[in-house]
C-alpha cells in the first residue's frame, strides 16, 4: 500500500498545534508497520518572524528545482526538498511567493490561495515520484483541495484512476473560507464549485475536502459523532450527516519517543511508573523556573494551551480565584489571545507567590510542565482529540477535563472506592462543575497513597501511535477498496 500524507505542519519542521504532532508521528508508526508512506508539506522560509510558529526547514536535500504547477491561469514553479522521518520520506514544496513569508498561517483569501497551490503542487509532485499513491491522506482545510482537484481536474487522468482520498478533520472550526471568484484562478471551473465548495455566499476549503474525498475521519470517535450535530457542526453538520457512513473516528496517539518521562531530555530528572521520585525534582525545577516558592507540598495546577475560546480558557478564568483560595499554585504556558494574556498577567501580579505565567510558545517548557505539575486543566468548549491530556497521563499528572471529543474518549473519572479511572471530567460547560472536580481531585491529592494509584492508572495506559496506526491501516484498506468498487 502506497500512501501519501499531506499536512500543512509536521513536527519537527513546523508546528502551531496538535496537527503537527500527528503528521510527524503517524508516518513513523505507519512505516514501522511496513506501510509505504511519504509525507508532503510546504517548506516555510523567511522565518523567525512570528510568535507561535516553530519552523526549521534547514534540513533536507534539494531533489527537484523545476516542479511545474498549473495555477493562477498559467504555470508556477516550485522546488522540492526531501528529508526523512525515520523510514518515511518527507517532501517539502518550496515556493517563495507562497511560503517565503516567515509564517505558517496568514489569513484571508491569500492564505487559501497558498494552500490551493500547495494542494495542486502535491498532486504534480506525486506524478514524479514513481508510481501513483493508492491513497492520499489529507488533513484539515489546507489540504481540502486535493480531493477536489482529483475529482475534477484530474478525473480523466489515468495516473490517478485508482487513487483514493481520506480526509481527516482535526478541527472543523477552521474552514479556509474564500471568495468563490477565486475558483477559476485555482483551476476549477465555475460549474464545478457550486455543489462542492460553495458555502453561504462564500466558499470553503474544508467543505471541498468533506464533499470530494472518498472517505472522512476525525481524530476521536466522540468528535465524529459530535460534528454531526448543530452544536459542534459549524454549519457543516448536514453535509456530515449525509456522509456519515463514510465517516469514522480514530483517536490520536502519543509519540512516546518524544513524550516519555523515562527518557525526556528536557527534564531535571527522569522517572518511571516504578519510581516516581524524579517527578519531585521536576516539580521543584518547575517552581524555580516560574520564580515561585519551592514548596513541594502544595499542588501545582497547570495549563499548556493556545489561548482560545476552544480551550475553555473562560472557565479557567472564572475558576481561578477559588482554586487559588485552596493554596494551590497555578502555572500557565499559553500562546495567542491578548485579552487572556492581560487577565492572567493581572492574576499573576495579584498572587505573585502562587501564580506563574509564560506567554508564547516553548516546547521544552511544555515538557517541563507536564512533568512538574500535579494537575492539568483542559476544560475545552470542544476538543477534536487533544494531546496534552494524553501526555499528562504518561507523566503522572492528573488531568481534569470537560467530557467533549477526544477528552471524553481518553479520560475516565477516578472512583475512590474501586480505584479505577485516570483523571476527572465534567460535562456541563460551567466553572462550578470545573471547581467541583478540582476539589474532588484535591481530596485525593492530600491522600498520597491514593494519589499514587491515580497517577499510576494514567501512566499505565498505552495510547501509543502503534494502536492508532493499525486503525489507520485498516481504514486505508477499506477506503482503497471502496474507491475501486
Ligand atoms: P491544539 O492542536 O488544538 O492546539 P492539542 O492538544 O492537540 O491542541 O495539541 C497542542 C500541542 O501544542 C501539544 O503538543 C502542546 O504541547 C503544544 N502546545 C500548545 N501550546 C503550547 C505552547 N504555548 N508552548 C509549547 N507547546 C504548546
Ligand atoms: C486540532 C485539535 C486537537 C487535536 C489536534 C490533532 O488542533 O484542536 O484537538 O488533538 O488537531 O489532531
Amino acid at each position: 500500500m502506497r500512501v501519501l500524507l499531506a499536512s500543512s505542519e509536521v513536527v519537527p519542521y513546523s508546528k502551531t498545534g496538535g496537527l503537527a504532532d500527528v503528521a510527524g508521528a503517524l508516518p513513523k508508526a505507519l512505516s514501522r508497520l511496513e506501510c509505504d508512506v511519504s509525507v508532503v508539506t510546504p517548506r516555510y522560509t523567511g522565518f523567525g518572524a512570528r510568535k507561535g510558529d516553530v519552523v526549521s526547514h534547514e534540513t533536507g536535500e534539494l531533489i527537484l528545482s523545476d516542479l511545474a504547477v498549473p495555477f493562477g491561469g498559467g504555470i508556477k514553479y516550485a522546488s522540492v526538498w526531501r528529508d526523512y522521518l525515520d523510514g518515511a520520506p518527507v517532501y517539502f514544496i518550496d515556493n517563495v511567493e507562497y511560503f517565503g513569508h516567515g509564517y505558517i498561517y496568514g489569513s484571508g483569501n491569500f492564505d487559501v490561495e497558498r494552500f490551493a497551490f500547495f494542494s495542486r503542487a502535491a498532486l504534480e509532485l506525486a506524478k514524479r515520484l514513481g508510481g501513483p499513491p493508492d491513497l492520499i491522506h489529507c488533513n484539515d482545510w489546507q489540504t481540502g483541495f486535493i480531493p477536489a482537484y482529483l475529482a475534477t481536474v484530474y478525473s480523466q487522468d489515468p495516473y490517478y484512476s485508482r487513487t483514493a482520498t481520506l480526509f481527516t478533520i482535526h478541527n472543523l472550526a477552521y474552514q479556509g473560507f474564500f471568495d468563490p471568484n477565486l475558483l477559476p484562478h485555482f483551476g476549477f471551473r465555475w460549474d464545478e464549485y457550486r455543489y462542492g465548495m460553495e458555502f453561504h455566499n462564500s466558499a470553503s476549503a474544508m467543505k471541498a475536502g468533506i464533499h470530494y474525498s472518498t472517505a472522512l475521519s476525525t481524530v476521536s470517535p466522540k468528535y465524529a459523532q459530535e460534528i454531526q450535530t448543530p452544536e459542534f457542526g459549524n454549519k457543516l453538520d448536514g453535509l456530515l450527516r449525509w456522509r456519515r457512513n463514510d465517516l469514522l473516528g480514530i483517536l490520536n496517539g502519543v509519540d512516546y519517543g518524544d513524550w516519555n518521562p523515562e527518557t525526556d531530555p528536557h527534564l531535571a530528572a527522569n522517572y518511571s511508573i516504578d519510581d516516581l521520585s524524579g517527578k519531585l525534582a521536576c516539580k521543584l525545577d518547575l517552581l524555580d523556573r516560574y520564580h515561585l516558592p519551592l514548596d513541594p507540598e502544595k499542588p501545582i495546577v497547570a495549563i499548556v494551551s493556545r489561548l482560545t475560546v476552544q480551550k475553555g480558557i473562560d472557565l479557567i478564568a472564572q475558576a481561578i480565584w477559588p482554586m487559588l483560595d485552596t493554596g494551590a499554585n497555578f502555572i500557565l504556558l499559553g500562546s495567542g489571545g491578548d485579552s487572556y494574556e492581560d487577565f492572567f498577567q493581572h492574576v499573576r501580579d495579584v498572587k505573585h507567590n502562587q501564580v506563574g505565567v509564560y506567554f508564547g510558545y516553548n516546547n521544552a517548557l511544555a515538557h517541563q510542565i507536564e512533568a512538574g505539575a500535579d494537575i492539568f486543566l483542559m476544560p475545552s468548549a470542544y476538543e477534536p482529540c487533544g494531546l496534552n491530556q494524553m501526555y499528562s497521563l504518561k507523566y503522572g499528572t492528573v488531568p481534569i477535563v470537560r467530557g467533549v471529543g477526544g477528552l471524553d474518549d481518553s479520560i475516565h473519572n477516578f472512583d475512590r472506592t474501586t480505584e479505577q479511572g485516570n483523571g476527572y471530567k465534567f460535562y456541563e460547560y460551567s466553572s462550578e462543575r470545573l471547581i467541583e472536580k478540582f476539589y474532588e481531585a484535591l481530596m485525593v491529592y492530600y491522600d498520597p497513597a491514593l494519589w499514587r494509584k491515580l497517577q499510576r492508572n494514567g501512566m499505565r495506559e498505552d495510547l501509543s501511535w502503534n494502536r492508532a496506526a493499525h486503525n489507520y491501516i485498516d481504514a486505508y484498506q477499506r477506503v482503497i477498496s471502496a474507491r475501486r468498487r
